[in-house]
């Protein structure tokens, strides 16, 4: 790279590679000069530095067993960045694992996403690789990536295989919670505990079910933001590091395109997104996730319109928690090529990638597939509605969901006795007591779970089965929160309950003895209570919102939105919402 005077006269838009977004020292020439001097002193030659930059965002962590390959994949990336002509520069952003974030990930998934943003921003790169795979990373990068507006591909990290136990095939987490669920009852001791705990995770990557983790890698494929077929092949496999490599060529092609993230993450795109969440049996997690990253780019999820198109998208991948399969089995049957091809008549075909080329391009290039039994045909699903119902009622004003395919069909037209627990730790020092008074019909109702309540509205709207019922054999109740829960759990559970009970919502309200009808049939979830004694009560019991001293929980607190809006930060959402998705 030789220096000209025009250095000093390009305005930042037009600058590319090292001369991009120059540190201010008020003279650019100058500037320049000395980050070309700093880079010099890492051994690189000006040849090199004439190059494109991809940034890599490496997330590899020791507290992150899920990116515990992200060594093998920066550097097949890399690889992938210089045989395509570019120049690879992996940095460190935030990394976040699901049992290693409390006092949840959901907390720190907006910090990860405005240092992804910020150092997107700060450092030159004409395009980045986004390494992300355990829940919260891909959106969290999503989102960051978004707002920083470059050319951008998202790189999976990559399933877990399964392990085995005493004969039986076991993988995170579903068969975490069902041994739990068992130690629990009674059913297996502590040695067989101990002994199943060795299984679970057989290898680094990500949950091996249709977990929050493998939703977003199939949601990320499904906006255009991967290689194709890059969201299925586990963390350990020859496919994976291909993917990689490939991932690392397609971001060059990107930054000499100009093929800027807003190009792919539009309307269209996010309706593929919800489609395939939908028919995958995916995370209810999705929902707030592609909410946030829509959010980023002006763009607004209209839920009645995402009920209705639940209505007419079938479940057809039969993995755990809905079905049987593991995210391995996925990707020996064609991953996500043989959804897309299943799911083709209700997709948008035209909504570009990061190839270049269409959504519709990319399923004719992938041909017509072969003889699998992991992805159902249309007309055989594994559930005839998409995973993903939408309810409201005087409980949730705005909306709340609910995972019907990881439901109890006996329990999805239920009335029943509300048993309600303030908080987290009520919960905790309640639920299992001998005294407590609840029967198998009854509701159970956590208040306080939500985005501001616990804050960062953990994952505790599994509600555990009260230790009295589980031991005589319930294995599901009706189960009610404004908190979210891991896409890797079943059971018939009301989630993301909007407002939440801590800014004042009428969960808040709701009283052990109150009577509750959830009807899925109806999208309906209502509080039995007239609304004169609601509004009385709401009166009476007036909800002093938290807040906090100092930090980012202070941040948090006083900008986080509702799960309708993703969670997300107010002042990180695009300053204006220009439209919808998806089409109503
Ligand atoms: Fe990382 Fe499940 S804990 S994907």
């Amino acid at each position: 790279m030789t220096m000209t005077s025009s250095d000093t006269s390009k305005n930042n838009s037009e600058e590319t590679g090292l001369r991009k977004g120059l540190t201010s020292y008020g003279d650019k020439g100058f500037s320049l000069f000395l980050r070309k001097a700093f880079i010099k002193g890492a051994g690189y030659t000006d040849t090199a530095l004439d190059r494109p930059v991809i940034g890599i965002a490496n997330t590899g962590s020791a507290y992150n067993p899920c990116h515990g390959n992200a060594p093998q994949l920066i550097e097949a990336v890399k690889r992938g960045v210089m045989l395509a002509g570019g120049l690879p520069m992996d940095f460190p952003t935030i990394s976040i694992h699901e049992s290693f974030s409390a006092p949840t990930s959901m907390y720190l998934r907006n910090l990860m996403s405005m240092d992804t943003e910020e150092m997107v921003r700060a450092q030159p790169m004409d395009a980045v690789v986004l390494i992300g795979g355990c829940d919260k990373t891909v959106p969290a990068q999503l989102m960051g990536a978004a707002s920083a507006g470059i050319p951008a591909i998202q790189l999976i990290t990559g399933s877990m295989l399964t392990g085995s136990h005493r004969g039986e095939r076991v993988g995170a987490c579903t068969d975490c919670r069902r041994y739990w669920g068992k130690f629990r009852a009674g059913e297996i001791d502590a040695e067989e505990a101990a002994d199943v705990n060795n299984q679970l995770v057989a290898s680094v990557g990500t949950c091996s079910v249709m977990g929050t983790a493998s939703t977003m890698a199939c949601i990320a494929e499904a906006l255009g933001m991967t290689v194709p077929g890059g969201a299925s092949p586990p963390a350990v496999t020859a496919d994976r590091i291909r993917v990689a490599e490939e991932t690392g060529a397609r971001a060059v092609q990107m930054a000499r395109d100009g093929l800027t993230i807003d190009k792919i993450l539009t309307p269209a795109a996010f309706e593929n997104a919800m489609r395939v969440l939908l028919s995958i049996g995916g995370s209810t997690n999705g929902i707030v996730h592609l909410a946030a990253i829509a959010g980023r780019v002006g763009l607004e999820i209209d839920m009645q319109a995402l009920d209705r198109m639940g209505r007419e998208t079938p479940v057809l991948l039969d993995l755990k928690p809905s079905g049987q399969h593991y995210m391995e089995d996925f990707h020996k049957a064609g991953g996500m090529a043989t959804l897309f091809r299943a799911l083709k008549p209700l997709l948008r075909l035209d909504a570009l990638t990061v190839t270049g080329r269409t959504l519709g391009e990319e399923i004719e290039l992938t041909g017509p597939g072969f003889a699998q039994d992991v992805v159902r045909p249309i007309d055989n699903p594994i559930y005839p509605q998409g995973g993903i119902a939408v309810l409201s009622g005087n409980l949730a004003p705005g909306c709340a969901i609910i995972k019907q395919s990881a439901a109890d069909p006996k329990l999805m037209e239920h009335e029943g006795r509300a048993v309600v627990f303030d908080n987290a730790e009520d919960l905790v020092n309640r639920i299992d007591r001998d005294d407590l008074d609840v029967m198998a019909d009854d509701v159970l109702v956590l208040k306080n779970i939500g985005p501001k309540g616990a804050p960062g509205m953990p994952e505790a709207g599994y509600i555990p089965i009260p230790l009295k019922l589980a031991r005589a054999g319930v294995k599901d109740m009706v189960r009610i929160s404004d908190g979210r829960m891991s896409g890797t759990a079943f059971g018939t559970i009301v989630l993301h309950v909007t407002p939440e009970s801590a800014v004042g919502g009428p969960l808040a309200q709701v009283r052990s003895g109150d009577r509750i009808r959830l009807s899925v049939r109806n999208r309906e979830i209502s509080l039995l209570v007239s609304d004169e004694e609601l509004a009385r009560r709401m009166r009476e019991n007036v909800v002093t919102e938290p807040t906090a001293d100092r930090g980012y929980r202070k941040l948090f607190l006083q900008t986080v939105t509702q799960a309708d809006k993703g969670v997300d930060f107010d002042f990180l959402r695009a300053a204006e919402i220009t439209g919808k998705t998806p089409r109503s």
